[in-house]
């Protein structure tokens, strides 16, 4: 069968059908998939109850797995609770229980209740991003999604000229400094040492501009650093207004592909003290930097 895809939101978000994720793609399917996400940024998939050796092989279609690492996060190697070549984006530690509310790794993992783009903290950042909905909340816990190429493409030409060649320092330091967690030991801190980001990035494939945000953005290279972060938090007004979001409402078994290069995403809060919401995610490398590092 072909794979079919209906965009569902009027910029973006393509829904894929008639497409079985546990068992090895054919070369034209796994080509219409890759050419659905370049096209609608979002993919996504219902009814995908898959084993994490599948999600991997599925991966594998669209480039070489990044690695978490612990350059990514604070959980150390021995307190992993599933494999190490994906990320546990979910609530639980290794006895499948949920953090308690003070624990330090639920503290950090609630960055991602801000708007970021993956891994846009590593000198190369994240091309594709996939995550699989093992175990969903019954209430909250969405993940939206937001398509910066409508948000670009929506900017004044003033503001486009303007922006055209700013470089951005991003690192997880800023982001989680945001949220006022700062207990980092020095170690960690020096995992978190900012890289450079343009603003402004064109997409490899459709040739498309788009805003290159994310939390994780807290400065803008030449700029003082108020005016920098004052017009961030404008550019993030901007580019997160409700025209430009999809709100993606799990259900068990769904698997969503999003484009980092051309979205940012968050997820919304939901009882996580209490329920148990198990998300598992690949991440596909990125090709390339966007700007020169500093040395
Ligand atoms: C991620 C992420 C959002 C979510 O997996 O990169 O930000 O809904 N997750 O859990
Ligand atoms: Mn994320």
């Amino acid at each position: 069968m072909t794979v079919s895809i209906r965009q569902i939101h009027p910029f973006f978000v393509g829904e894929v059908a008639d497409v079985d994720l546990r068992r090895p793609l054919s070369e034209g399917e796994a080509a219409a998939i890759d050419a659905g996400i370049n096209k609608y940024a979002v993919a996504i998939f219902h009814g995908q109850d898959i084993t994490d050796e599948q999600q991997l092989a599925f991966s594998g279609n669209f480039g070489t797995i990044e690695l978490p690492g612990s350059a990514t996060n604070i959980t150390k190697a021995d307190e992993r609770r599933i494999r190490a070549d994906m990320a546990d984006v979910s609530n639980l530690d290794r006895d499948q229980r949920p953090f308690a509310r003070a624990d330090r790794r639920r503290m950090f993992n609630l960055g991602n209740r801000l708007w970021h783009s993956d891994s846009s903290f590593r000198a190369v950042p994240a091309k594709y991003s996939l995550l699989s909905g093992r175990i969903v909340p019954a209430e909250g816990g969405n993940t939206e999604f937001a398509d910066m190429r409508a948000a670009y493409d929506a900017l004044d030409a003033a503001t486009k000229a303007e922006i055209e060649d700013l470089v951005c320092e991003h690192s997880l330091l800023y982001s989680r400094g945001l949220l006022g967690f700062t207990e980092l030991t020095e170690a960690e801190k020096a995992s978190f040492k900012p890289v450079r980001q343009r603003l402004v990035r064109t997409h490899p494939v459709t040739g498309r501009k788009s805003l290159f945000l994310s939390s994780h953005a807290g400065a803008i290279v030449g700029w003082p650093m108020p005016e920098a972060r004052a017009f961030l938090r404008d550019l993030m007004e901007h580019a997160t207004q409700r025209e430009f979001v999809h709100v993606h409402v799990w259900r068990q078994h769904d698997l969503v592909i999003w484009d980092n290069r051309q979205t940012m995403h968050r997820v919304r809060r939901f009882d996580d003290v209490r329920e148990i919401r198990d998300m598992r995610r690949t991440t596909i490398k990125g090709e390339a930097m966007t700007a020169e590092q500093a040395a």
